[in-house]
Order: structure tokens, then sequence, then C-alpha cells
């Protein structure tokens, strides 16, 4: 694997199963500098996203880094529920400890607004793993910090598969497609990681088993939400660890392909709003459409189970 530079991140999440695991990785992997984790409803809503990153760092001891709650809810549309997804506490009733501090604020958009005036311009990363809803509101209100941003790396849409929340729409672009449009067309250095790549990266029994049998509490913990994700969905021998792609994109990006689409966002009313068309009206953006499926998951599972 190259050796990448130590790069300082902010982590923008709805945690959430799959999130939790794409935390606890970044947390593991020496290659990132967790500058703090804002919080946006999303899988389930805010105060339950916000206390989930709190658990998800208590569980690494990690009490310097901060957590601020962002928004309740879409720029202008009612979000979706998917408690039964992942669970009624948002992590598949996995045990997480209690967080060790209270959230340090509860506006994302400031806080972020602040870290990217106070840091070198472009030294940040934004791993977004749930609706743009905070990024977008930063672009809109505060477009000169927005620029200072590094690198934008989504997991969102679905190009050329079908959706998981409509037929052609994937969660967190359908969940704001407002907001989704709005940071796809703010010249940011973007990356998008669709269901096109997420859907290839899976976990199975067997890979649950090993990651509990570590006895390593990230591997444990990853092991058990997997898990509870076989339990609250259907789907065969494996399930897809969509978020963690966006953390494994930015340590190995060699292990993904990526191309330039101009994405048009649907922003309508019907069952495709979140639906992304390549067309030549859209937005400019990088989206992964290859990876190599068993090289990740194999980073991974070392990662998490690093002791
Ligand atoms: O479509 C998958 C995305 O929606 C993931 O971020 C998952 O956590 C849910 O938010
Ligand atoms: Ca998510």
């Amino acid at each position: 694997m190259q050796q990448n530079p130590t790069r300082t991140v902010i982590i923008d999440t709805d945690p959430g199963i799959d999130d939790a695991v794409a935390i606890l990785l970044a947390l593991k992997s020496a290659e990132f500098d967790v500058k703090g984790i804002t919080t946006v409803a999303g899988n389930i809503g805010i105060a339950t996203t916000t206390r989930n990153a709190g658990r998800i760092l208590a569980l690494e001891g990690r009490n310097d880094v901060p957590v601020i709650a962002g928004a309740t809810g879409p720029l202008s549309r009612k979000g979706f529920d998917t408690a039964d997804i992942h669970g009624n506490d948002g992590l598949g009733g996995v045990a997480f400890p209690d967080p060790l501090a209270a959230p340090a604020g509860n506006d994302a958009v400031a806080w972020l607004r602040e870290t990217l005036d106070t840091a070198d311009a472009g030294s940040i990363a934004i791993l977004a793993l749930g609706p743009l809803t905070n990024i977008a509101r930063l672009v809109q209100e505060h477009p000169d910090a927005a620029k200072r941003i590094g690198r934008v790396i989504a997991m969102g849409g679905a190009v050329y598969e079908p959706g998981n929340i409509g037929p052609r729409s994937e969660f967190n672009i359908a969940a704001d497609p407002e907001a989704a449009e709005i940071v796809f067309d703010a010249g940011l250095e973007m990356t998008l990681i669709p269901l096109d790549v997420t859907r290839k990266v899976r976990a199975t029994r067997d890979d649950t088993a090993m990651l509990q049998n570590t006895g390593v509490p990230a591997a444990v913990a990853s092991g058990a939400l997997i898990d509870a994700y076989f339990q609250s969905t259907t789907g065969g021998e494996s399930r897809p660890l969509h978020d963690p792609c966006v953390m494994l994109l930015a340590l190995d990006e060699a292990l993904f392909g990526c191309e330039t689409l101009k994405l048009s966002v649907d922003t309508g009313t019907t069952r495709d709003a979140g639906a992304l068309s390549v067309d030549e009206t859209g937005s400019s953006v990088s989206v992964a459409l290859k990876v190599e499926s068993a090289a990740v998951l194999k980073l991974l599972y070392e990662r998490l189970s690093a002791e």
C-alpha cells in the first residue's frame, strides 16, 4: 500500500451501523488526524447520531476528538426514518460505552467555518458519510470557508446501479437532494463513492466471526455491527459496507478507479428524488466506479484488528 502522509480529516456522519465501522477504521488508522466529528440527521435523528458519535469515540478512548451536532433535517424536505435498518439506537443494539464528554457544540456549520478559517487552506479533507446538509449549508452561508476545504470524499448516489431507497435513488442523496446539488455545484475537489462501488465491498458471516474472535474492541464491535446489519436487512450471504469505502479510498486511492462525470441531481418530488443522471448540464464530480474489493476488505479488517 502506498504510504500516505498524515492528513487532517473531519468526519461528517449520521451513525448508523456502517458509519460506525467507518469511524472506527479512521480512528485505527495512523494516517488520519481526526480533527472532529460533525453529525447530521439521517439514518436516525440528530440527538441519536450525535450521541452515537460520542459512543464510538468512547470505545477507543478518544476524548481528544470533539463532536459537534449539525443539521436536524434536510434543507427543505422531510427526512427518512431507517430505524428498521440501524435499530432504534442507530447502532443495531450493539453495546458501546456512553460518550466520554458532552458534544462540544450544536452548530456544526459554525464549527466547520472556524476550523477551516484557522487551518491552512486545503489542509483538511471532509469524509462525508451521510446526507450532505451540513456541507451544503457551509457552502451557502460561508463560501469562502468552504473554498478552504482540501477535498470532500462522500459516500452517496447510484450512477449505473439501482437505488436503495428508490428505484434510482440512494439514501444519502435522496435524504437531501438540494444539499447534494449545492455541494456538487460548489467547485470543491470532490470524490463521490456511489452504490456502484460500495455494493462490491461486502462482508460475510465468516468475516464478522473473524473480527469478533480477535478480541480487539474496534474489530469486535465492527463484527457485531455488521451482524446486526445481517439481522435487519435481506441480501443473501453478505452485506455491503457503504461508508467504510470513504476512509478506504482516502487510505489507498489506487485500489479504486475513478472517472469524472457530469452529474445532475433529481430534486423533484417523485420516488426518483435524489437520483443521479450523467448529462452535459451536470456538475463535474470524480466518481469511483471500480474497486479492488478483496484488497480493500483486507485493509479494513487488518486495521480494525490491529492491537
Ligand atoms: O446508502 C447508504 C448510506 O445511507 C450510508 O451512508 C448509510 O449509513 C446510510 O446513511
Ligand atoms: Ca451513513
